[in-house]
Formats: C-alpha cells, structure tokens, sequence
C-alpha cells in the first residue's frame, strides 16, 4: 500500500502525474465541474497540531468530490488512549483515507506501518509534502520555463524548505536555501539529493543576498515553527538578517515573486510591504492547497492503489 510520508515516496514521473490531475481538477472546478470520484468515500483527518489551510482544504476537496470527512482532534487518544497497534488498524478500517498532522514524523511513520488504508502527511516536524505540492502548482503558473527558474528559501531549514527542496530536486529545478549554518539541513540530504539530480542543483548559503541573487520565487516561513516556541527569542535574534524586505527582493531576479506557506508573521521573517505586495502570490498559493491536494487524492486513491 502506498502512502505519503515525503515527496521522496514518489518519483518524478508520479510527482509530474499528481501535478498534472491538480491543474486538471482546478480547471474543472472553475468551469463549474466537481466530478463525484470520492462518492461514499471516508477521508480522516487526525491533527494534532492547529491548522487552517489543510484541515479546511481536505475536508472542502472530499465534500468536493463527493466524499465525507471526520475531523479527528485531541479526544480519539492516537498515542494516549491505546497502543498504537491497536489504534491505528482500528481507525484506518473504518476510513479510505487518512491524513495525519503529527508533532512527530517518526509517529507517521509508524502509524504507515499499521495502516489498512493510505496515509498522507498534513505536516510533521520534518516535512510538509501537500505544502510543496502546493507551491510547485503555483510555480507552474507563474513561470515562463520551469526548467530555467530559480527557487530560493530564506530562514529555517524546516519542515516546509525540506519539502521544497525534495519537489525541486524531483524536478529538477534549483533551489537554494539561505540560512545561518546551524539552521541549515543536513549535509548528508543534501548530498543525496544531489545525487538524485546528478548534479548541484540544490545548495545552501549562509549569505542571504548571495542566496536571493536571481531567484524568480522567493520563499519563506515562520522563524519559530510549531513545537518550538521555546526557542522564539533565541532564533528572533539568530534569523534576523534573513528577513524577506524590499532590499533583499531588490537583489532577486526583476519581477520576482514572493511566497509563504502561511500563517506569517509581519515583521518577523517578512515584511508587511513585501507580503502585501503585487509580487506576493501567497493567497493563490494558500488556494492552491485545495487543487494540489485533490491531485494528490485522486492520484493515490486510484491510481497508486489500484
Ligand atoms: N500552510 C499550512 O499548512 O497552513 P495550516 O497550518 O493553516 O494548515
Ligand atoms: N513551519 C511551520 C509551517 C506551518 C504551516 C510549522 O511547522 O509550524
């Protein structure tokens, strides 16, 4: 059984597929077409972290096509009730589908292992693949030649740059991470995604201006993820010259676009002028959650599983 753990889980060929259904759906929806695929369908959506854009878009996109979807929240007990063991096959008999946002990746990984139905990671510590997917929509849309642009990610080397950085690999588009050296991923990923491209397609910097020279997509993040608001202050001061403001757009390539994943904070890792700018597509982006993730679905539920 397949399931989405990490955009790593998919090669590139089912990377372009799942793309290729998103912009499919998201034009059938704006013609008015909303085709019942899911119809008696059970889509799961076990949280343990707050959400906006990925609860609100599943549930919309299983309504969409048809289906049902159970927000699963704190009271079902996943890791505090019962074991594991008997939790998850319970849980994923009765469903389709089930997308877990979890503190831990490792938790993810160990619910695939007991599930009777896929699994897609609505974000973990480490990654956050439907984000990606997401963002790769939006890239499409924006650029004249995947092939020639450029994405650039300042700040933390987290849970949505791991992501954007596996889908660039994937496709074989640069990607550069600007990040002080103790917030940078490991060498050793970047290592094999390198590998992966055969060549040096995904770099880190600790320069934030050398980063951003001609980037076409300007991407970051919150400074302080979910789970480590203990370390607010300390990184506040460590990412403070990774700030995404008109300066640093001023280095990028003419027209640059900016993108966040959302929820921002103004005047912490963005500034207000730059977000709310005619260069920041972060709203299309947070939209394009619901197409993405609907190509994710329909790939993995009937294709992939097939
Ligand atoms: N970008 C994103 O995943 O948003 P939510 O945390 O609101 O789901
Ligand atoms: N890096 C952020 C992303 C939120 C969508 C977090 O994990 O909190």
């Amino acid at each position: 059984m397949r399931h989405v753990l990490s955009l790593l889980d998919l090669t590139t060929e089912e990377i372009t597929r799942v793309l290729a259904l998103s912009a499919d759906y998201k034009s059938a929806l704006k013609s008015g077409k909303r085709p019942s695929v899911l119809a008696n369908h059970t889509t799961g959506l076990l949280f343990e972290k707050p959400s906006l854009r990925t609860r609100v878009s599943f549930e919309t996109l299983t309504t969409q096509l048809g289906g049902n979807s159970l927000f699963l929240g704190s009271d079902v007990g996943w890791g505090k009730r019962e074991p594991v063991q008997d939790f998850i096959p319970i849980l994923t008999s009765y469903l389709d589908l089930l997308v877990i946002r979890a503190k831990s990746h490792t938790a993810v990984a160990e619910a695939c292992e007991f599930s009777r139905c896929p699994i897609i990671n609505g974000l973990t510590d480490v990654s956050h693949p439907c984000q990606a997917l997401a963002d790769m929509l939006t890239i499409q849309e924006h650029t004249a030649d995947l092939a020639k642009t450029k994405v650039v990610f300042l700040g933390d080397g987290n849970n949505v740059s791991y992501s954007l950085a596996v889908i660039c690999c994937k496709l074989g588009i640069e990607f550069t991470l600007g990040a002080p050296a103790k917030y940078q991923f490991d060498t050793a990923f970047i290592d094999d995604l390198n590998q992966h491209a055969g060549k040096e397609l995904i770099r880190q910097v600790e320069d934030p201006v050398a980063a951003v020279k001609d980037a076409e997509f300007v991407f970051t993040d919150v400074w302080t993820s979910m789970g480590q608001e203990a370390e607010s202050k300390q990184r506040l001061a460590d990412l403070k010259d990774y700030q995404v403001n008109k300066d640093l757009m001023n280095q990028a390539r003419h027209n640059a676009k900016f993108m966040h994943c959302l929820p921002a904070r103004r005047g912490e890792e963005v500034t207000t002028d730059v977000i709310e700018s005619s260069s920041s597509l972060i709203i299309e982006e947070a939209e394009n959650r619901l197409h993405a993730q609907k190509g994710l679905v329909v790939w993995l539920t009937q294709e992939a599983n097939a």
